[in-house]
């Protein structure tokens, strides 16, 4: 055990430092800034929900405010406005949006809206952007998924205060993917992320760009979660014991959305960024889809699949083809396990684009590693990794650069625990107990991996980007507050 370097905590400080632009006095980094809330008990989960309460509440539509429910209509399916890697401010802040029905709804927004801007880069590029905290607690935003240093990670131990800003600068030096950026102070990630504030960020590269797959308007993010309304209408955090169940799906932020499509190949890039949920993705009538990649980019290989069981912060690049969906004729995409239906499509009846993919869309170097594990976590109860819970001040455990290990996950219950590592991608090599079996939307490269109860998952990481300070952690959001999540560093 050993707590966080000065080097590493100082590096962040710089980056605190160098960027005030909302502030009308210098900030002052506090110690506490850094630590985010390590003084604080799991009582904060209470005292967080107390601070939703206050934010405002008119919304001046004459209580025709909806609480989500069925009543037959369907709204377009929004698409968030995408920004360039060099953007000026990200701002947390509450805000007012649309749903689709018209009502405006308060929720926590990155920019003013729900999802946030997807984010649109090219590996080479450089990103810059000032985070500014307008919420009335600590927030700051990690980029799940990305490969950066622990400065512009935006892990738990680099929250900001209210009124302070971050500033990011990093390059991408990663392969073509979705990824994921949303909220990660410690004990208040579930309710920040609930509340609505995530998004997505692409990367492309020339790999991806020679398969010529279809381009907007065909290809289309599916930022998909669940929700529930307050008497208002607005966004509310309500989890229980078992983490957030929200009554209904909001597909980009959108209530029952509708999607006019061609006859032809559409690309959705699919992101779980519900708060506990895993949705079993199936097609209305049981037709054939097409898995191109995941979490980390491209699979080696298109897999044909029927169904998908998607864990919190998973991702996936797949095709569907709307081609034999004559004029007026509709297919839904749903979620098995809830019984929903997640979003509808309409044909237009117009040809739209053909393409079939390539057999091999990608060379995966497979890793070489040990045959035993290196290391075994074991997720306990909902709340503690090897019997712990997490703590700002011990790192937990050290990993040495650039060497292939295998980690074990396993646990007895409690799940789902979708287990996602910060600072390399991994591949997963076997799954015991539980399901069994590794599934073909698994392959490739991975950031998070589902473990179901009693299952013993395996996976092959080498972090070869950056040394430094990490976390590992449950995407349950609940059981990461409550501190399913170690501290390592790379050393
Ligand atoms: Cu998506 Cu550490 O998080
Ligand atoms: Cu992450
Ligand atoms: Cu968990």
């Amino acid at each position: 055990m050993k707590t966080p370097t000065k080097g590493d905590l100082a590096e962040a400080n710089t980056h605190l430092l160098e960027a005030a632009p909302i502030e009308t006095q210098p900030v002052q980094l506090s110690r506490r800034a850094l630590l985010g809330m390590a003084v604080a008990s799991i009582g904060t989960l209470v005292t967080a929900k107390a601070v939703s309460a206050a934010q405002p509440r008119s919304h001046g539509s004459g209580g025709r405010v909806g609480q989500g429910r069925d009543d037959g209509l369907r709204y377009p399916l929004q698409t968030p406005a995408s920004v360039p890697p060099n953007l000026q401010y990200l701002d947390c802040a509450p805000a007012q949006v649309n749903m689709g029905d018209g009502v405006k709804r308060w929720v926590w927004a990155y920019n003013g809206r729900l999802p946030g801007p997807t984010w649109e880069a090219r590996r080479g590029d450089q990103v810059t952007v000032t985070l500014r905290n307008g919420l009335s607690q600590p927030t700051i935003t990690h980029w799940h998924g990305l490969m950066v240093d622990f400065a512009n990670d935006g892990g738990p131990l680099i929250a900001i205060d209210p009124g302070q800003s971050y500033h990011y600068n990093f390059p991408i030096i990663q392969r073509a993917s979705l990824n994921f950026y949303h909220p990660h102070p410690h004990m208040l990630t579930g309710q920040q992320v609930c509340m609505g504030m995530a998004g997505g960020f692409i990367i492309r590269d020339e790999e991806e760009d020679a398969l010529g797959l279809p381009p907007a308007p065909w290809e289309i993010p599916l930022v998909i979660r669940d929700a529930t309304f307050d008497n208002q209408g607005n966004m509310r955090y309500n989890p229980s014991g078992s983490g957030f169940n929200g009554q209904f799906p909001l597909v980009n932020g959108t209530l029952r959305p509708v999607l006019k499509v061609d006859r032809g190949i559409y690309r959705f890039r699919v992101l779980n960024g519900a708060n506990a949920r895993v949705f079993t993705l199936a097609l209305s009538n049981g037709a054939p889809f097409t898995v191109i990649g995941n979490d980390g980019g491209l699979l080696q290989s298109p897999a044909t699949v029927t169904q998908v069981e998607l864990g919190m912060g998973e991702r996936l690049d797949i095709l569907v083809d709307f081609s034999s969906l004559g004029a007026g004729q509709s297919l839904t995409l749903d979620c098995l396990n809830a019984r929903w239906e997640l979003i509808r499509f309409d044909s237009t009846g117009t040809k739209g684009v053909a393409y079939t993919p390539p057999a091999v869309l990608s060379t995966i170097a497979p890793l070489n590693g040990p045959t035993q594990p290196t290391r075994t976590f074991t997720f306990d109860g909902m709340s503690r990794i090897n019997g712990r819970q997490y703590d700002h001040n011990r790192i937990d455990f050290q990993v040495p650069f650039n060497t292939v290990e295998r980690w074990r996950f396993t646990t007895g219950g409690n799940a789902p625990h979708p287990v996602h590592v910060h600072g390399a991608s991994f591949q997963v090599v076997s799954r015991t107990g539980g399901r069994g079996r590794l599934f073909p939307w698994e392959g490739g490269w991975k950031d998070t991996v589902l473990l179901n109860d009693r299952e013993t998952v395996d996976v092959l990481i080498r972090f070869d980007a950056y040394r430094g300070l990490y976390v590992m952690h449950c995407h349950q959001l609940e059981h990461e507050d409550m501190g399913m999540m170690v501290n390592f560093e790379v050393i």
